[in-house]
């Protein structure tokens, strides 16, 4: 069965800030979609709305996930459907082992050696997954270990916020190939919000979307980000 997460008419705020303004998105298991788009103009935002962090308010629309209503549900309920949020700045979790994150979503066996096997997958190491979730870990360390968690949970859909932040040029291609492989082996579709075209190399995106001030204004191929590239994000301020 091919999974679909639908993004209709998404509006949101943080405080009394209107953040989302209409936003629509349809993502297909095996794809990879891309947002870029300017600082501030929502795209964490929209991360964290579809996965419920507290503080960033669905205020209409809809996000669904093969025809199941996301939004009201809890946090961890989403995580359960099928959805998992790598951050861009992935927190600290002081008491809370890997392995304990992992049983709590959901996944069952030998869970120590799927986050080893992982680990080693990518490069990271396997004593790191024995620590506290994230915590004395490097920027580039939390965005693997962010990985290793994608690759053990196997969701139908991963968020990536900015996981190409932090990572070396010889990480960065292990993880964008990891990812990649993710969407045959077990057909992951992905979101990922990035401001680099290095990380789309061997990402090899289905299509490109360019937001801004809270909208989706542009919907393209991989040529789109070339242009990006070239180009900014000036041509495509939205005109009100
Ligand atoms: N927790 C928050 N508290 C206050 N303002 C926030 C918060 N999160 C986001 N914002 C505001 O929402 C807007 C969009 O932010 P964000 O979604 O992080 O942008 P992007 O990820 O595209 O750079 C910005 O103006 C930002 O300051
Ligand atoms: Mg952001």
């Amino acid at each position: 069965m091919r999974n679909e997460l639908v993004i209709r008419d998404l509006h949101a705020r943080v405080g009394d800030k209107e953040i989302l303004r209409g936003v629509n998105l349809t993502l297909t298991s095996g794809e990879v979609h891309v947002i870029m788009g300017p600082n501030g103009c929502g795209k964490s935002t929209l991360a964290h709305v579809i996965t419920g962090r507290p503080g960033y308010v669905a205020t209409s629309g809809s996000v669904t996930l093969n025809g199941t209503e996301l939004l009201t549900l809890e946090p961890s309920e989403r995580v359960r459907e099928g959805v998992f949020l790598a951050m861009q700045h992935p927190l600290e979790v002081p008491g809370v082992r890997p392995v304990d994150m992992m049983r709590a979503a959901g996944v069952t066996g030998n869970v120590e050696s799927q986050l080893a096997e992982q680990s080693r997958r990518i490069g990271l190491r396997t004593e790191l997954m024995e620590r506290f979730v994230n915590v004395d870990l490097s920027g580039g360390e939390r965005k693997r270990a962010e990985v290793v968690q994608i690759s053990v949970l196997q969701p139908k859909f991963a968020l990536l916020d900015e996981i190409d932040s932090g990572l070396d040029v010889d990480a960065l291609g292990l993880v964008a190939r990891r990812l990649h492989e993710a969407t045959k082996e077990w057909d992951l579709g992905i979101l990922a919000i990035t401001h680099f075209r290095r990380l789309l190399h061997e990402l090899t995106p289905d299509v490109i979307h360019v937001m801004s001030h809270g909208k989706i204004v542009a919907t393209g191929g991989p040529e789109l980000a070339e242009q990006l590239e070239r180009d900014g994000y000036e041509p495509f301020r939205e005109i009100e």
